[in-house]
């Protein structure tokens, strides 16, 4: 059955763990989801383990819409979650409102996902006002993170704790259904998670969040450029691709593949 909002917000209700993955395209999301994943991110990590760039700043919401479109054409089951590209919602409201439709009209998403907290409280009401359901995410915020000064984990200090928590239910006020908690401190990911009603999904915040993110291709072992303390690898596929892949060349080389089966 079709799982929604509703659904994921039930999630935390009953005490239900909820597992998030990023995919980017229509293959991946397809296994993800005949694997009952509950929830597809389109993440702009694209950027970097997709695209090869440095970090996430230079995606684009066309960009966004051509993967979101890829990932909801393989999903049956899934909630599809668009992120919101750096300068497509950070500017003005009536823009934010418009990109965030594209990602639902033309891209095919649910959902949409915005990083930020108190400062962005007004364009998150906008947009879930307009019937499109919100992902918060605050924490480290990979589309700041010349202002972080790097992939740094986030409040730490008192103030920034407070802070954070001030995120937190401002994002909730605002009318999200859930949040994404990155790169904080496990004890202060719980007492956001007991301070809000919403799901939240962490992704290196400890083992209390309602639900975890992890990047797929960091968990599938194929992305290894940068490599954070979070990420659990399931698998080693760059080990398996690359087998495979000197089979082959050793086969054509060899004069072994194609075999008369594989002709016409
Ligand atoms: O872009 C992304 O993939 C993300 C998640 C990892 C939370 O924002």
């Amino acid at each position: 059955m079709k799982i929604t909002v509703p659904d994921i917000k039930r999630m935390k209700e009953e005490g239900r763990k909820i597992p998030v993955l990023t995919a980017y395209d229509y293959t991946m999301a397809k296994i993800l989801d005949n694997a009952g994943i509950p929830v597809l991110l389109v993440g702009d990590s694209a950027g970097m383990v997709c695209a090869g760039h440095e970090n996430t700043l230079q995606v684009t919401v066309d960009e966004m819409i051509y993967l979101t479109m890829a990932v909801a054409k393989g999903r049956r089951r899934a909630i599809v979650v668009a992120d919101m590209p750096f300068l497509s919602y950070q500017i003005i409201i009536e823009q934010a409102k418009m990109n965030a439709g594209r990602l639902v009209k033309e891209g095919g998403a649910e959902a949409v996902k915005l990083e930020g907290g108190e400062n962005i409280k007004d364009t998150i009401k906008a947009i879930v006002d307009m019937g499109i359901p919100v992902m918060g995410h605050i924490g480290l915020l990979p589309q700041s993170v010349h202002k972080m000064g790097g992939y740094k984990v986030q409040g730490k200090g008192r103030v920034e704790r407070k802070q954070l928590l001030r995120d937190a239910k401002a994002v909730e006020s605002a009318g999200a259904f859930s949040i994404v908690l990155e790169g904080m401190p496990a004890d202060l990911a719980k007492e956001i998670t007991g301070s809000v009603s919403i799901p939240t999904i962490g992704i290196g915040a400890g083992r209390h969040c309602d639900g975890q993110v992890l990047v797929l291709y960091d968990m599938l072992g194929l992305y290894g450029d940068i490599s954070p303390k979070f990420v659990k690898r399931y698998a080693n596929l760059k080990e398996v691709i690359t087998s495979a892949i000197r089979n082959y060349m050793e086969e054509v080389e060899n004069g072994r593949f194609p075999e008369k089966g594989h002709s016409f």
